[in-house]
């Protein structure tokens, strides 16, 4: 079954990578792209997905530009692993197309109030356009099959011990999502560091030898620089790069890649030691409202065909 899907994202390496599956995809039709202020400054998100369609020789797919800045709070980065630019490690062509000057609020809104089925929202940056729009459209609720995001953890965080850089950046933002009645897949480190990709892998992609491919491969090998080892490594082991954002994707494509567990998560907005961390209710302690199906694992075989069949997609 064909899905009709808006992907929030806030290109980011990883943001490339799932932007570029789910335009591979057969069973997503991609309505738009709207973007988050979270990796980088938000004019920087915004150009990084333009141009992301322009090597992908789509950019007759929609981009529209969100928020600035957190709902409640300023704007954190994360040049430290994306760089300069959102997208450092590689030659990105110029979009030849002009911006849109609608906002990504209004184009959610235009593309759920118009369309005959239900939506997908899949969300990679902070969860700031997606709280907006829910705040300011909840007759439009309805609209959304499922929000499936990349943000939070179970076990450990990588802004703090506890917290996730996605949800930490706009807590309050991800709270709303996290309280809005509507289905939601949460994609948190739990399962995302699993999803690795490593030096053989990324080779392999540059062979593949398409534009897409090999610009994917320079944007990988930055990412590697910047991938954290975790602290129990010893000298043997080997960490690969961590394909976060594209398991947000990689579930809307096939579910079974992924297992998950409907359990109550709520977020922490107070400015305690774990602001911003998704308090993630794994043994049924409060017994509330099952609200998230969290992931925890997934096949990392499939998710990584899925990945290579996503690089060979692309044509010259
Ligand atoms: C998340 O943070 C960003 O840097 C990545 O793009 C991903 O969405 C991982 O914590
Ligand atoms: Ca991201």
């Amino acid at each position: 079954m064909v899905r009709k899907v808006i992907l929030d994202c806030d290109p980011g390496h990883d943001d490339a990578m799932a932007l570029l599956m789910a335009i591979a995809s057969e069973e997503i039709d991609l309505l738009a792209i709207t973007t988050s202020a979270g990796n980088q400054l938000p004019q920087k998100t915004f150009e990084n997905a333009r141009k992301l369609l322009a090597l992908a020789k789509r950019e007759d797919i929609p981009v529209a530009a969100g928020a600035a800045k957190p709902l409640r709070r300023e704007l954190i980065i994360a040049d430290d692993v994306h760089g300069e630019s959102g997208l450092d490690g590689a030659d990105l062509p110029i979009p030849t197309t002009s911006k849109l000057s609608i906002s990504a609020n209004d184009l959610i809104a235009e593309i759920l109030k118009e369309s005959t089925e239900k939506v997908t929202l899949i969300a990679t940056g902070p969860l700031t356009n997606i709280a907006i729009f829910i705040l300011s459209h909840p007759e439009l609720k309805e609209k959304i099959e499922l929000i499936s995001f990349m943000g939070g953890a179970c076990f450990g965080g990588n802004m703090t011990p506890e917290a996730e850089f996605n949800i930490y950046v706009d807590p309050e933002a991800a709270d709303i999502v996290m309280q809005s009645g509507v289905p939601l897949a949460m994609f948190g480190l739990d399962v995302t560091l699993k999803a690795q990709l490593f030096d053989t892998d990324i080779k392999e992609i540059r062979e593949i030898g398409n534009d897409v491919a090999k610009t994917m491969a320079d944007l990988l090998d930055f990412f590697n620089l910047t991938t954290t080892v975790p602290f129990w490594a010893d000298n043997q082991h080997v960490e690969g790069i961590h394909m976060h954002d594209p398991c947000a994707v990689a579930f809307v494509i096939d579910p079974t890649i992924f297992t998950t567990y409907l359990m109550h998560v709520e977020v922490e907005t107070s400015n305690t030691l774990a602001l911003g961390s998704t308090v993630v209710d794994y043994d049924n302690v409060f017994k509330k409202d099952k609200n998230v199906a969290v992931s925890f694992d997934l096949d990392l075989q499939k998710f990584r065909k899925l990945t290579m069949d996503t690089m060979k997609f692309f044509d010259n």
